[in-house]
């Protein structure tokens, strides 16, 4: 049904509680895999005609809602920090930016000259879903996006991202401020191009304290959603490990709050408040566990967020490779029989 998902975003009734998956497309299905063996990931988010192929493959397992095929690291590259995949290690920013004059060298760009590739695929997936599926855009937040540039790549510590934030709290903001900017122009464009919710995705802002949290990250975090918010498209925003932080990121916005499976999502869903909707939180290995496990621990998410309107089911974080992609089917389904107690 094309509008359960942007119904539930808004907190409206649903007949059923929508699902769709981060990462749900991805190397877990065959027709991915065959792909990337021609081309690379790169390739395809920069080529519209492959970046739509692949967003159209995981709607056949019956998903709510399509997500863009991109990535969150795209804006780094004509901000000036161009990067690679490398097999085995993730990405890696070729020259990582680690001081002022670093920082000041960091381009504000526009939209459609940078990444005018992942709006044409955003026209060219919009004409292709045809109104069947709703379409979510997407884009880092500033602080998951500066631990990539500040290391170099994926870290465990964080340590020289923690190291410019305490150490040079002025050129930290600054950098913040300019990936901000570019984030924020980015989204609105996404959605003049037709993305009809937006998803902000600030993985790692769990490796923070509240007082970092709210004190360097999350003024930057409200700039953006407080104006994309204005558009009246819908903002989901998403963290892991965030148990602690739920409260200060309900604050810096977003009309859905997205929460991993380390918290109950009835508990979080009343710290966050009822007059947000949530996202989650399903631990994603659960869909390597056998299926009645996955079923069994799915039905008591949804026993959690207790029939009010304004949940969408998700994981709490990513599909991962190994997954067989018929449990993801087979939970989908799952997710679409069940029924609430006392419902009609
Ligand atoms: O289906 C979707 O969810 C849409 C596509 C999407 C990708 N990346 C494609 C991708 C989305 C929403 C992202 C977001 C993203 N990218 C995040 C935030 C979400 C999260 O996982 O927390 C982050 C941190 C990145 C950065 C990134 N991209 C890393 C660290 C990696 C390497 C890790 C890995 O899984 O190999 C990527 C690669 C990447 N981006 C893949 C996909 C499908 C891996 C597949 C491949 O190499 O072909």
């Amino acid at each position: 049904m094309f509008d359960r998902f942007l119904r539930a975003c808004r907190r409206e009734a649903t007949d059923v509680t929508p699902v769709w998956f981060m990462r749900q497309a991805g190397r877990y299905m065959a027709e991915y895999r065959a792909l990337r063996e021609k081309r690379t990931l790169l390739e395809i988010c920069k080529t519209p005609e492959l970046a739509l192929e692949v967003t159209l493959q995981p709607l056949r397992l019956g998903v709510d809602a399509a997500i863009l095929f991109a990535d969150i690291l795209l804006p780094l590259e004509p901000m000036g920090a161009p990067f690679s995949f490398e097999k085995g290690e993730g990405p890696v920013i070729h020259a990582p930016v680690r001081d002022r004059a670093d920082i000041d060298r960091m381009r504000v760009f526009e939209p459609e000259e940078g990444l005018g590739y992942v709006l044409e695929a955003i026209r060219l997936i919009r004409r292709e879903l045809d109104g069947k599926t709703p379409l979510i855009g997407f884009a880092g937040a500033p602080f998951t996006m500066a631990s990539y540039l500040v290391e170099g790549g994926k870290s465990s510590d964080y340590f020289r991202t923690k190291q410019l934030m305490w150490g040079d709290p002025a050129s930290f903001s600054l950098l913040m401020g300019k990936i901000s900017e570019v984030v924020r122009r980015y989204l609105h464009a996404q959605i003049e191009a037709g993305a009809q919710a937006i998803q902000l995705f600030d993985s790692w802002i769990g490796a923070l304290s509240p007082e970092d949290y709210r004190t360097h990250v999350a003024p930057h975090v409200k700039n953006i959603l407080q104006s994309v918010e204005t558009t009246g498209v819908p903002v989901i925003h998403f963290g892991t490990n965030t148990s602690t932080l739920l409260e200060a990121q309900r604050t810096a916005g977003g009309t859905v709050i997205g929460v991993d499976w380390r918290m109950p999502l009835g508990e979080a869903w009343k710290r966050i408040g009822y007059d947000r909707a949530i996202q989650g939180n399903l631990d994603p290995l659960l869909l390597c566990a056998p299926r009645e496990v996955a079923a069994a621990r799915a039905r008591a998410v949804l026993a959690e967020a207790a029939g009010r309107p304004g949940h969408i089911f998700n994981l709490g974080h990513g599909i991962v490779p190994q997954t067989p992609v018929d449990n993801v089917k087979a939970l989908v389904d799952v997710i679409h029989e069940y029924r609430h107690e006392g419902a009609a």
